[in-house]
């Protein structure tokens, strides 16, 4: 799947996120590639800039 929306705080990212962690509950093998240089993607789910992260 892959979400594209020009206009910016259409929720692009966070549906992104939302849906991996639903088909990853299902029980589905998920890999979630964030493209966004400001790293939001990565950040909501508990990664730091530096590689650090939960
Ligand atoms: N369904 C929703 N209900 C309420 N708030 C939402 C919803 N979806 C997204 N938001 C909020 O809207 C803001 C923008 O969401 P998001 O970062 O996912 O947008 P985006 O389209 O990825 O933005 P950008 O173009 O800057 O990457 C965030 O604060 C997010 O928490
Ligand atoms: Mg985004």
């Amino acid at each position: 799947m892959c979400g594209v929306r020009k206009k910016g705080g259409a929720g692009k990212t966070v549906t992104t996120k939302n849906l991996a962690a639903a088909f990853s509950k299902l029980g589905k093998s998920v890999l979630v590639v964030g493209l966004d240089c400001q790293h939001y993607l990565s950040n909501l789910q508990g990664f730091e800039p530096d590689g650090k992260g939960h």
